[in-house]
């Protein structure tokens, strides 16, 4: 990517990956992605904001070095370690020691992990100023957990803008980077969202705080790291606004459940009708699902809106079955954290199903309030009794925990 001024003295530097088609291990990337990083070019305070991933230390350096002398670079923040806008950092430092590194507690730390070397370190207060000139300073913001818990932004008031690092980013590789002048926005968008849903969605309450706090600083444009850089006021708006709805959980007053199950032949769903009858009747407002029928992320976004999730389903060669792992797996545990779990379902000799769901719950930092609840194969009258008395129980027990 060549360089190019953005707004003043503020110089993209970046490096563009269009190549790229998995980012992470487990996101596609159809269209590649950018590392932005970007240059200040304020006299006695030149600053670089975030490096690139280390295998275009290269090309980074030399975008640098079209616009100054590396040995006359002052200050480097760094937003977030993550190694794509870190691994070329090391490089960086070792051209000029007397760097002043800024980050927060947790990014200095990482740093130190990824330089592998003593470097200037410094740890950044919420808000703190750092002054490249008499006319021009910046200003430090933490957004922990958007996504890694080191992470910040950076408001500079002298050019009406924060630089976001990943918070609104977009993997996409065009071949310019502002917003207004792209044409298709659709494409935009969709980047926008898949970014959000695979790197966003399972911090959405830091999301809102972090959308909260931008918003404070009613900034003209946002230079984040990867892809568009959103260069209007409306542009920002947009983004934030998409932001905020996908990340309003809508829960509600209601004690609600959210039971997904499979049955092969029937006794399980026979005490699945059960179960559900008797939350029902005790007040709770219950979704479910019969996978592997419907989409998963329609039924993570229940589960998100759910106090108890409840999975159910026969044991098959010694363990839960592949579509309910699926669904588990497709949880961690900032979801977990604060809801409840069982699991029931029929079986035929061993089993293990009921415990090994409730383990993998567990590990999802879903709290159990019983071993769940199992019959061994056709649910016979007294077994329907007994289901129903486990599903009162459950609810009991869930109300009381968290009334507590
Ligand atoms: C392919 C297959 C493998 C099974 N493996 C086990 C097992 O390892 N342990 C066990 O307790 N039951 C096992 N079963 C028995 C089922 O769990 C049992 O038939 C159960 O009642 C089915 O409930 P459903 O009607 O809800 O599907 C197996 C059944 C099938 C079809
Ligand atoms: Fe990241
Ligand atoms: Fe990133």
């Amino acid at each position: 990517m060549k360089v190019f001024n953005v707004k003043n003295n503020v110089y993209s530097v970046g490096v563009s990956d269009p190549g790229l088609r998995v980012f992470d291990i487990m996101m596609e990337t159809k269209h590649g992605t950018t590392y932005n990083s970007y240059l200040i070019k304020e006299q006695g305070g030149i600053t670089i904001i975030d490096g690139v991933k280390e295998q275009f230390t290269d090309q980074w350096l030399n975008n640098i070095r079209s616009l100054v002398d590396i040995s006359d670079i002052k200050y480097l923040v760094v937003q977030h370690t993550e190694p794509d806008h870190s691994g070329a950092i090391p490089h960086l430092l070792a051209l000029n020691p007397n760097i002043q590194v800024f980050g927060s507690f947790m990014a200095m730390a990482n740093l130190k992990e990824i330089n592998n070397g003593a470097f200037n370190a410094n740890v950044v207060k919420p808000k703190q100023e750092l002054k490249l000139s008499d006319r021009q300073s910046l200003f430090f913001h933490p957004v922990p957990n958007v996504h890694w818990p080191d992470t910040i932004i950076i408001h500079d008031p002298f050019n009406d803008l924060a630089f976001t690092c990943d918070f609104l980013g977009m993997h996409i590789a065009p071949l310019q980077l502002f917003f207004s002048k792209e044409p298709n926005k659709a494409i935009i968008e969709e980047e926008l969202t898949l970014y959000y849903d695979a790197i966003m969605a399972p911090f959405k309450s830091d999301a809102l705080k972090s959308v909260a706090t931008l918003k404070s600083l009613d900034v003209s444009m946002v230079l984040n790291s990867h892809g568009y850089i959103l260069d209007t006021k409306e542009a920002v708006r947009w983004a934030l606004d998409k932001y905020t709805k996908w990340s309003t959980v809508h829960k509600s007053d209601q004690l609600t459940v959210t039971v997904v199950f499979a049955s092969a032949y029937g006794y399980t769903r026979r005490l699945k009708d059960v179960i559900v009858d008797e939350l029902l009747k005790g007040g709770a407002l219950v979704h479910v699902f019969e996978v592997p029928n419907v989409e998963i992320a329609r039924i993570v976004g229940k589960i998100e809106e759910s106090d108890v999730l409840i999975v159910a389903s026969p044991t098959f060669v010694g363990d839960g079955i592949k579509p309910i792992y699926d669904v588990l797996n497709s949880l961690n545990p900032v979801i977990g954290h604060g809801k409840y779990a069982s699991a029931f379902g029929s079986f035929g000799w061993s089993g293990e199903a009921i415990r090994n769901y409730l383990n993998r719950a567990k590990e999802l930092r879903f709290k159990t309030v019983d071993d769940g609840f199992k019959v061994r194969l056709k649910p016979s009258e007294k077994d329907v009794e007994a289901a129903r008395v486990y599903a009162r129980n459950f609810i009991t027990k869930v109300r009381e925990e968290l009334n507590k």
